[in-house]
């Protein structure tokens, strides 16, 4: 591991010059860009056949969502489209915002359609719970979850998704869509940061 100051770990106060890897601030991998894959792989062969000869629709949850979205449509092999709704739902650091705020509405006619909504991570429910509700007022013919992290925790209402990815402890994680204040989406793997990051 590189010796990096605190400030120039969280991304603060560099000058732009200097190279900084975000690999560096990875405390420990929890799921590897290897094992994403082939887990995307199987939950795009699952979609396609129990999917077979029905109106399949996406809908990404963003921003999270996009990095798996973008890798589940190619491994599901049936027609299907592909819809984006935007949610904030953690305004700053690790702590959720017990409000929900859309962003952006879907753009596609979703009636009579089986929609899948393509989250990153099933936290408290509270943003998917809001979407939920939202994309039923389109009246679709069926409507499920698709998460790629499920963590382990009570939840107040449990809207528990159809497909998951991996399931986690209840601990904060970053990459594959999945930020600390709006960076470290672009990380390949599942990872925890090093405590270091959050000072
Ligand atoms: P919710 O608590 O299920 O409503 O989750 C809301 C959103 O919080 C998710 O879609 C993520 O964008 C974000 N989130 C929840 N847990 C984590 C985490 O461990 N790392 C990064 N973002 C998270
Ligand atoms: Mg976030």
């Amino acid at each position: 591991m590189q010796t990096l100051s605190a400030t120039s770990r969280n991304g603060n106060g560099r000058t732009g010059a200097e190279f900084v890897d975000m690999n560096d601030d990875v405390a420990e991998v929890l799921h590897d860009e290897k094992a994403i894959s082939a887990r995307v792989a199987e939950l795009g062969r699952q979609i396609s056949r129990d999917y077979a000869g029905r109106r399949l629709v996406l809908i990404g949850v963003m921003k999270g969502g996009i990095v798996f979205l973008s890798d589940l449509t190619r491994a599901i092999s049936i027609p299907h489209e592909f819809d984006l709704v935007g949610a904030q739902s953690y305004r700053n650091g690790t702590t959720p915002a017990p409000q929900v705020t859309i962003t952006k509405d879907i753009d596609l006619d979703i009636k009579g359609c089986d929609v899948l909504l393509i989250e990153d991570i099933y936290d408290t429910g509270h943003t998917l719970k809001v979407i939920h509700d939202l994309i039923e007022l389109s009246r679709p013919a069926s409507l499920e979850v698709c998460a790629f992290l499920v963590k382990k925790k009570e939840r107040p209402y449990d809207l528990k998704p159809k497909y998951s990815g991996f399931e986690i402890d209840d601990v904060f994680v970053v990459g594959y869509g999945l930020d600390y204040k709006e960076k470290y989406r672009n990380l390949k793997s599942i990872a925890k940061l090093d405590p270091e990051v959050y000072q």
